[in-house]
Order: structure tokens, then C-alpha cells, then sequence
């Protein structure tokens, strides 16, 4: 897990009250309601919570989709569009001043460590971005979710809106200490850093809350994948997630399956209600399921030369690169020769060796040099990783 140093000004911890329901109506002053869904307006609500308490807010505001009228297919049935009246605004200034109130008083709640993340479409996030820099949050990543299967433009007059955009935003600039758990987005990605386009479908199928009539639930509902990936990426277990428009409660859902705290605000009381049944169904992960993977920087530092005194590499042994062209002699010392041009002859650290061997000015020689196993050939990172577990074992 990377964390980035801690800010050196950090608040007292304020009072945290751990409910075991999400069925708590009200906040007291200065208790952050843990695990507790609030109806009422966020801005109001947030008010009553303890300034610094939050480590990460996810927000799915009011997109402010201005339709005008019906939309409908060409054959003229009708389309299921979010035309909601909590989703209309009078004007683009009325829309910003609704988002400086909760950008602001979300602010108050966030710890200095903590981070926001806000989604929105082309027709609020623009708007949301240039607030978020006017009152000084930091924008650390702006995240497409591209969807697998979007709605199709019915009057083929636009590009398919395949897409909405998610703001990461840290409280102030220069903050440090927020959480981003690289090495598990990382491994996650097949080993190769997680980049900025996230692909994933829209919320369907079972997952789609269902009313009594069989209709949606909520018309926003997000998928539960994108939520995970946010909490997994800028939190850790045990942290205190807030979402000060939670409808359908998926925030909330996700926050108690992989063991965050989370508080939940939400205007609509049926919204709120069914949020609470769900959250309510919700069962969190199995603490062995959410331990983060440790960082490059947080592993044991293992020099190549313990590996030879373990026995685990012998003396005279060639290593060679990837491809088997290049080759090395390890020595006793746990140093090695370089048998192939060029640098034939140079002697020095796995990562010496390896820079000298493709002329380059460093190299990491644990992925670079490989050695022949009864598996074939492996790089001497997997003998790297026996070490660091043994040494793992002999610390429990
Ligand atoms: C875009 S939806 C969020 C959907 C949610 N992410 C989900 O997965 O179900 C926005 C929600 O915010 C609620 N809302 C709108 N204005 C609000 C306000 N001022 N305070 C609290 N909730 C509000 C709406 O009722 C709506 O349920």
C-alpha cells in the first residue's frame, strides 16, 4: 500500500460513534454516526458532523441533465431518462451555487489526509472540476468510466454518451498522506499500473434495485464494481466513507462488504429506506479477503547475496535475460560476471550487471536476469519472493 507521508498538521481524532444499524435517524453534535444512513439535505446534514472526521467522500450528485421534454426512440416509445425533479436545477447558476454548499461543507467533514471523488456527464462535470479548483481542492486524477454497453444515441444525431467522468480530488493542494493503494491496483491490473480509463458495465441485470411494481428502483443506481474500485484503490479497511447523495445506497453497500465505515446521506426518505433494507442484506468480505497487498517499499529488503547463502541460487550458476542471449555468472559473493558483450567482463550488484549489459544507466536486475527452473525460465524475482515469505512466516 502507498501512502503518502502524513500531513504534519493533523486535528485531534474527533468521537466516533459505531452503531450496529444503519437504521439511526439523527447525528449527535460532534459524534460521526458510524455505519448510519441520514435523511435529509446533505448540506444541513454535513453541517451537524464533526469538522475532519472522513477519509474519503464519494459523490453522485444531481447531473443537471436539462431535458427538454420527453426523449424518445424513433419508433416514439418512450425512454426510461432521468427526469427526476431532484435532478433540475433553474439555471447553471443555480446548479453552481447548490454545488459550491456541498463542495464546501463537504470539505469541513474531509480529514486533510482524506480525498474526494466526485462522477458526473458532460452536462455537470465541467462545471463541478472548475468549482473544485476555485475553492481549492486538488484534482489528483480525472478517471473515465467508459461503459461496455451504454444506451445508444436513438436519433443518431450525437456519438454515442458512452461515458461519464469521475473527479479524484485531494482537500487542499500539496496534500499529503492521502490514501492510494498503487501496489493493489497494480497487481490487480495484471501487474501493470492501473491507468485512468476504467471499463465496466452499467448497473443491470440482478444487481438493478427492483420496486414493487418490477420497475428500477432508482433511475442512477452505479454499478457496485465502480464503487469497490474507488474504495479499494483510496481507502483502507476501517476508514470512514461518506456519501451525501447515496439513493439507492450502493456506497453504503459496498463500504460495509469490504469493511469501511461508511455514513450515507440521502434527501428522498424511500430512497433512504430502501438504502437501509440494503444495506441491511449487505454481508462484509472475510477480513483474510481485504488485507492490501504490501508495497515494493513495504516488503523486507532481500539482497541477491541472501539468496545465495540460502542456498537458493549456487555459485557458477548462469543467469541470462529473458530471452536467453545475455549471460551472467553468479558469484560467491553474490555478485556477478558478465559472460556476453557488451560489458563482457564487468562484475557488480544484479542491477549493475544488468544496466552494464544493455548499456543502459540502471536496470532492476531481480525482473531482468532470469535462471532455468524445472518450470524453464523465471525471473530471479520469484526465488526474491520464497525469501520474503519465509521471512514472513518466521516473523508470525
Ligand atoms: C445521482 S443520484 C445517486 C445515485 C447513487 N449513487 C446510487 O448508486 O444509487 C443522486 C441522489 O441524490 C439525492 N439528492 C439530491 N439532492 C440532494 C440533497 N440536496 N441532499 C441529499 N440528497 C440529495 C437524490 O434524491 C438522488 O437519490
Amino acid at each position: 500500500m502507498k501512502v503518502v507521508p502524513k500531513a504534519e498538521a493533523v486535528e485531534a481524532a474527533p468521537r466516533l460513534a459505531s452503531r450496529s444499524s444503519s437504521r439511526v435517524a439523527r447525528a449527535d453534535a460532534g459524534t460521526l454516526p458510524l455505519d448510519t444512513i441520514l435523511n435529509g439535505d446533505c448540506v444541513a446534514e454535513l453541517s451537524r458532523l464533526p469538522a475532519r472526521s472522513v477519509d474519503l467522500v464519494f459523490a453522485d450528485p444531481p447531473y443537471n441533465l436539462q431535458l427538454q421534454g420527453e426523449l424518445k426512440r424513433p419508433d416514439e416509445s418512450r425512454v426510461d431518462a432521468v427526469d427526476d425533479e431532484w435532478d433540475q436545477f433553474e439555471s447553471f447558476q443555480a446548479y453552481d451555487a447548490f454545488t459550491r454548499a456541498w463542495l464546501l461543507a463537504v470539505r469541513r467533514v474531509l480529514k486533510p489526509t482524506g480525498t474526494l471523488w466526485v462522477i458526473g456527464s458532460y452536462h455537470n462535470i465541467f462545471r463541478v472540476g472548475s468549482m473544485l479548483q476555485d475553492l481549492d481542492f486538488w484534482i489528483l486524477n480525472d478517471i473515465v468510466w467508459r461503459k461496455s454497453n451504454p444506451m445508444p444515441n436513438f436519433r443518431g444525431r450525437r456519438f454515442t454518451n458512452a461515458h461519464e467522468t469521475l473527479i479524484w480530488a485531494a482537500r487542499e493542494p500539496n496534500a499529503r498522506g492521502y490514501t492510494f493503494n498503487y501496489e493493489a491496483m497494480k497487481a490487480a491490473n495484471e501487474d501493470v499500473q492501473m491507468r485512468s480509463d476504467w471499463l465496466f458495465p452499467i448497473c443491470s441485470g440482478g444487481e438493478r434495485l427492483k420496486d414493487a411494481e418490477g420497475n428500477k428502483l432508482h433511475p442512477t443506481q452505479k454499478p457496485e464494481a465502480l464503487i469497490a474500485r474507488i474504495l479499494l484503490s483510496a481507502s483502507k479497511p476501517g476508514d470512514v466513507v461518506l456519501d451525501p447523495f447515496l439513493g439507492s445506497g450502493t456506497t453504503a453497500s459496498v463500504a460495509k462488504k469490504l469493511r469501511r465505515h461508511f455514513v450515507g446521506i440521502e434527501r428522498d426518505p424511500a430512497y433512504a429506506e430502501a438504502a437501509r433494507a440494503r444495506v441491511d442484506a449487505t454481508t462484509p468480505l472475510p477480513d483474510a479477503a481485504l488485507v492490501p497487498a504490501p508495497s515494493a517499499r513495504e516488503a523486507p529488503r532481500v539482497a541477491f547475496a541472501s539468496l545465495v547463502e540460502r542456498g537458493l541460487v549456487t555459485p557458477g550458476t548462469l543467469l541470462t535475460d529473458a530471452r536467453a542471449q545475455v549471460k551472467a555468472m553468479v558469484r560467491a559473493d553474490g555478485t556477478l560476471s558478465l559472460e556476453t558483450a557488451p560489458g563482457l567482463g564487468t562484475v557488480g550488484s544484479i542491477h549493475r550487471a544488468g544496466a552494464a549489459a544493455q548499456g543502459a544507466g540502471a536496470c532492476n536486475g531481480w525482473t531482468y536476469w532470469h535462471i532455468e527452473t524445472s518450470e524453464g525460465l523465471k525471473p530471479i524475482d520469484s526465488l526474491r519472493a520464497v525469501v520474503r515469505s519465509e521471512m514472513a512466516m518466521a516473523a508470525e
